[in-house]
This record gives structure tokens, sequence and C-alpha cells, in this order.
């Protein structure tokens, strides 16, 4: 059975297919056609962080693929200690078709999944973001009309989601670069990883936020303080006040650039209003995009 706990759950072929199904399906979407590829097929959902995006996505591709979907916090699944984790993931997946969990603990996930009876997929876990990185592909896809080769600056926090950009660019041949204060750069361990199973690609580092645009046909921030740091926003927030993604920036990286943000944004500390809701902006089609990625997910995870 397959799960999509990180994209190393994923060959490149894989994530060719899963992309290929998203455009597909948002085509016919547009058209005003919605297949109904999971008629009567349920999607179970253990959240234990708030979610605008990835609970609602999610919801409404099962609904507009036939299916349906049902929440709960991870508390009221009873994973704060009612029953083992074991038990829970058992139960539920008898009665679930796919389940989606967002974590604190990435090795929550992969635990569940060892006991589900159906596909498990991480939707957000403090190392990973695999289904926003596809659907980053998606729109870089859709917008640039390519992958390969082209240049996706990071400017921020080597976190969950410049994780799973990093593990997607090694895989689609794109070029990534995280500009990043010292003590906010990938580990060590994440890149010889990367590099173990993707041999003969670099990831860059730089220091320099403007140095690292200059070059950018993607410019990617995310919070400086991840949902669980709240307590080190303002030490965060002083460690990254040369990192802002604002106009002066913005006019370091070729006009062409696009700028990309994963939501939910803190206006006026990792970016402006202008830039955010300026002409290369798009963080809405990007977001828009993650429930189009949901459904060519669900539908490849299932064989529809
Ligand atoms: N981008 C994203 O995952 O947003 P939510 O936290 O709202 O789901
Ligand atoms: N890095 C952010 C992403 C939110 C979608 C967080 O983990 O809070």
């Amino acid at each position: 059975m397959k799960h999509l706990i990180s994209l190393y759950d994923l060959t490149p072929d894989d994530l060719t297919e899963i992309l290929n199904r998203a455009t597909d399906l948002k085509q016919l979407f547009r058209a005003g056609e919605r297949p109904q590829l999971l008629p009567g097929r349920v999607l179970a959902q253990l959240f234990e962080k708030p979610s605008l995006r990835t609970r609602n996505s999610f919801e409404s591709a099962m609904i507009h693929l036939g299916g349906a979907g049902i929440f709960m916090t991870t508390a009221e699944a009873g994973l704060n200690g009612r029953e083992s984790l074991s038990d829970v993931a058992r139960v539920l997946s008898s009665f679930s078709d796919l389940i989606t969990m967002r974590t604190f603990s990435h090795q929550l996930i992969t635990d569940f999944a060892r006991y589900s009876l159906c596909p498990v997929i991480n939707g957000l876990s403090d190392e990973r973001h695999p289904c926003q990185a596809l659907t980053d592909l998606l729109t870089i896809r859709e917008t640039l009309g390519q992958l390969r080769g082209t240049h996706l600056v990071f400017v921020g926090d080597g976190n969950n989601v410049a994780m799973s950009l990093a593990i997607a660019s090694a895989m689609v041949g794109m070029k990534m670069t995280l500009a990043a204060p010292d003590g906010f750069q990938f580990s060590a361990a994440f890149l010889s990883e990367l590099t173990r199973r993707y041999p003969g690609h670099q990831t860059f580092r730089e220091q320099d936020a403007a140095k690292a645009v200059a070059t950018a046909d993607v410019v990617y921030t995310d919070v400086w303080a991840s949902m669980g740091q709240e307590n080190e926003a303002a030490a965060r927030s002083r460690a990254f006040a040369a990192f802002q993604v604002n106009e002066v920036l913005m006019h370091k990286a070729p006009r062409s650039a696009r700028f990309m943000h994963d939501l939910p944004a803190k206006r006026g500390l990792e970016v402006t209003d202008d830039v955010i809701d300026g002409a290369q902006s798009i963080v809405f089609q990007q977001a828009e995009n993650r429930m189009h990625l949901a459904r060519g997910l669900f539908a490849w995870l299932l064989g529809k």
C-alpha cells in the first residue's frame, strides 16, 4: 500500500504522474466537469494543528470526486493517551479509504501508517509538508512552463516547507537556494540524506538574500515561526530581519521572477503587502492549486 509521508515515498515518475493527473482534473474542473472517480469513498482527517488550506482543500477534493470527508482532532480520535496508536490506526482505517494527518511529530504519522489499512497522507508535520511542495511544483509548471533548471530561492527558515521543496527540487532537477541566517539553514543530516538519495543534486545556501534572488525564477518565503514555535517568534523576527521579502528585495530579482508563499502569511514580517498583493505574486493560484493537487493525488493513490 502506498503512503505519502515524505516525498521520499514517491519516485520522480510517480511525482510527474500525480502532477499530470492534477493538471487534467483542473482543466476538467475549469470546464465545469467533476469526474466522480471516488464515489462513496471516505477521507478521515486527524489534525492536531489548525489549517485552512490543507484541511478544506482535502475535504473539498474528496467531495468533488464523489466521496466525503470526516474530521477530528488527534485528541478527539484518542491519540492523547485514550488508547494506543496502533488501535486507533487499525480501527479508523477500517472505516476509511484514505487518512490525512497534521501533527507536530513526524514520527507519529510514520508510526500510524505502519498500522493503517489504508493510505496515509502527511498534511504537514514539523519536518515535512509534501502536499504543499507538490502543489508548488504544479503551480511553477503551469506558470513558467517547466521545472527542470528553474531556480527557486527560498528566503527564510529551513523548515518543513523548505525541506519538502528541497526534496521536490532534487526529484525534478530544479535548482534550489536557501537564503537563511546561520542557525536556520538545513541540517547536515537532512542534506546528506538528500544527496545520498539524489546523488549529483546540490542544494545551495546563501546568507545574503539580495545575492540569492539575483538569478531567481521564483522567490518563495514562509513564516519565520512555524506552528509550535510561537514562543520563539520575537527572537526569530530579530534573526530574520534582513530576510524580509519586500519591494527592495524583489527589485534585486529578475523582473520575470514570481513570488510564492504557502500561506498563512504574517504580512509585515516575512513579506510585505506590496509584494504579496503585487503583480509578481502567484500566491492565490498556489493556494487554489492545493485542491487540484489533492484530487490528482487521491485519484492516483486509490488507483483511479
Ligand atoms: N499552506 C498550508 O498548509 O496552509 P494551512 O496551514 O492553512 O493548511
Ligand atoms: N512552516 C509553517 C507552514 C504552515 C502551512 C508551519 O509549520 O507552521
